[in-house]
């Protein structure tokens, strides 16, 4: 880092050094010591145990002399036999030692290799709990046709189906050979070739880092959308998704004529099931898709848009820690939305935005001084916390505000030479602005202080550089919503038969967080929001609903978070029912009786939601 930087880091009294912020506290891998270059897979799926049971052949690239010992990161891994490979292949055995359980961080897998082997490889088996991976019988299926598996590596569970140095920080290619069962298409973060027999192959030739592995395996169909793309999905469902996405093609264009070629050959999507924990998952040339996006009317195709950016923010610029997470998520929702408003136009991109910036405003006032960091101190948050709206968004408006100052012209050619200049490089936020201050601030004098980007990365808050788009809709539609608050207009009569969806989002999401129980009978009387098939509406309404006291909601509520395991969608219902006893009895009796088939983040969130509403019920209510 630069002395400057660091001088200005002192001046406005960071609660941490700089120095530990470049540490990964979540990993127990040595990099400094040894590196893995590049891994080779041999999985073998087996459905009815649950398993992957294979091997992994790491190769290193040993870094330090003195070293004697190759540290990985395991989660619940039954680990079989560990040797090192000379280069006839001929395997020779080592000694390895498995550590007690963190409940975070998993076991250390201690490697003894004095001889610096240049390839070690590790044979082993997943338990049927992994926490990275989910496994559904055919019944949880769209189909009912065949099992279905997937994994979902990031933040930190990789380790729970490979054992490898989990962190961010070490970047690797990879070769896979996966065996299952006849009719199961598998998918990997890879690019596919051709089958032979019951195994299909990956290659992934670029080096990624370990929360980019990915896996999915069930009877999938896929349905081209252009040369490059496609979508893949089982079978009753990929025509839809086809239409849902269609605009992918133009989405890439748009992205590379701002920040240059798409670097990755392919980009295909793969739709989940339902149970699928997050909107979606940027794994390298397969996107991984909640199928809650499909609304039939293109309304949430920001979720594709934002995975797609990834393949330039996150993917090709990786954050070096989870402490460094804004770089990915932040650098990722100001493309979406730059996206967005090449392909749908500004009026829809600005909607977007400031709905989610009013998002943010309001959680921003329950979060610690720390959280509301771009650059929090590291240990202070746990590794998957990190998903919380001020990476997201507060790191996108941090480069609105750069474009503003900037404008387009220079900014759009400023972020295109840093995706070059760190193209396959895992970064920390220092590094990044010691790439600013040097290509954009310091060239372009007078525009921007030092002071102001501090404020932005360093200090909790949003700064009072940060303005938002007028909306004329939004303004015409806080008027009506005002007026049905204070009774001076009836529901039937809020002009919203024209409204999009962005427009609903905008008048639900300023609704008092629990109206009136005749405000909530009109509003659903005159339209039909508990029948919305419209995921992110279902998300704002019903809670308001089960909050109101409606109790003719629940049904229709116990139901979505049944089906619905994207934690976003699922876990506002859950915190709306534990809100009162007869409530929380109810939510609780329903997630009992099908928690085995939540995925495993998905079941550990609400259990934490439940959990909190017996040991502390007014901090809910
Ligand atoms: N990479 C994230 C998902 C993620 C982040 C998983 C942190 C685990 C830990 C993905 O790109 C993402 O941001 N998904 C969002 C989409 C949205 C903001 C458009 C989601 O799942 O809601
Ligand atoms: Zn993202």
């Amino acid at each position: 880092m630069r002395l400057s930087t660091l001088l200005a880091l002192a001046a406005i009294a960071l609660p941490y050094s700089v120095a530990d912020a470049a540490q990964d506290p979540y990993s127990y891998a040595e990099p400094d010591t040894v590196r893995v270059r590049h891994a080779e897979l041999d999985l073998a799926l087996d459905f009815p145990a649950r398993v992957i049971a294979g091997t992994v052949t790491l190769e290193l690239d040993w870094r330090d002399a003195k070293a004697s010992t190759l540290s990985l990161d395991t989660r619940d891994l039954a680990i079989e036999r560990v040797e090192a490979l000379d280069g006839a292949g001929h395997a020779q055995a080592l000694r390895y030692t498995l550590a007690a359980p963190d409940a975070e961080l998993g076991s250390k897998l201690s490697i003894a290799a004095p001889g610096h082997p240049a390839r070690v490889r590790i044979a082993y088996r997943t338990a049927p709990t992994a926490s990275g991976l989910q496994w559904l019988d055919r019944e949880q299926t769209a189909d009912k046709r065949a099992p279905f598996l997937f994994s979902q590596s990031q933040s930190i569970h990789a380790r729970s189906w490979i054992p490898l140095q989990d962190t961010p920080a070490v970047r690797f290619s990879y070769a896979a050979r996966a065996h299952a069962p006849a009719g199961i298409s598998v998918l990997m973060s890879a690019l596919r070739q051709p089958a032979q027999g019951d195994v299909q192959s990956f290659s992934q030739p670029q080096p990624i880092p370990s929360y980019l592995l990915a896996i999915a395996a069930g009877a999938l169909a896929e349905q081209a959308t252009s040369p490059r793309t496609a979508v893949w999905a089982e079978p009753s469902q990929v025509q839809a998704a086809a239409r849902e996405f269609g605009d992918i093609e133009q989405m890439m264009r748009t992205t590379e004529h701002l920040y240059g070629a798409y670097r990755w050959g392919r980009y295909d999507m793969l739709v989940l099931p339902p149970s699928f924990p997050f909107g979606g998952m940027e794994n390298p040339e397969m996107t991984f898709l909640t199928p809650t996006v499909i609304a039939g009317d293109k309304s949430l195709v920001s979720v594709v848009a934002h995975e797609l950016a990834h393949s330039w923010s996150g993917n090709l610029v990786t954050s070096a820690t989870w402490r460094d997470i804004w770089l990915n998520e932040g650098f990722t929702t100001y493309v979406e939305n730059r996206i967005i408003e090449a392909v749908y136009g500004k009026t829809q991109a600005d909607e977007e935005f400031v709905v989610a910036a009013d998002e943010l405003k309001h959680k921003m006032q329950s979060l610690s001084e720390n959280q509301q960091r771009l650059a929090p101190a590291p240990r202070e948050v746990g590794a998957d916390d990190a998903l919380t709206d001020v990476a997201y968004v507060k790191g996108a408006w941090f480069l609105r505000f750069l474009e503003a100052r900037f404008g387009r012209t220079v900014f759009d050619a400023y972020l295109r030479g840093y995706f070059d200049h760190f193209a396959f490089q895992s970064i920390t936020t220092e590094q990044m602005l010691d790439y600013l201050r040097a290509n954009l601030i310091e060239k372009h004098p007078g525009k921007a202080s030092w002071d102001e980007i501090e404020q932005w990365v360093y200090a909790p808050g949003l700064p009072a550089t940060a303005t938002l788009p007028a909306v004329p809709a939004f303004v015409a539609i806080d008027a009506a919503r005002a007026r049905f608050l204070d009774g001076s207009l009836v529901a039937a009569a809020l002009p919203a038969t024209g409204w999009n969806t962005h427009e609903w989002l905008y008048f639900l999401d300023h609704l008092p967080e629990a109206p009136t129980l005749a405000q909530v009978q009109a509003l659903d009387a005159a339209w039909q929001l508990s029948q919305s098939a419209n995921a992110e509406i279902g998300m704002r309404w019903l809670p308001r609903a089960i909050r109101a006291g409606d109790s003719t909601v629940w049904p229709a509520a116990r139901a979505t978070m049944l089906r619905i395991g994207r934690m976003k969608l699922t876990l506002p219902i859950y915190r709306a029912f534990a809100a009162t006893p007869a409530g929380l009895a109810y939510a609780e009796a329903a997630f009992k009786a099908h928690k085995a088939e939540y995925h495993p983040l998905t079941r550990q969130a609400i259990e934490k939601v439940l959990r909190k509403a017996h040991a502390q019920p007014e901090a809910i209510r």
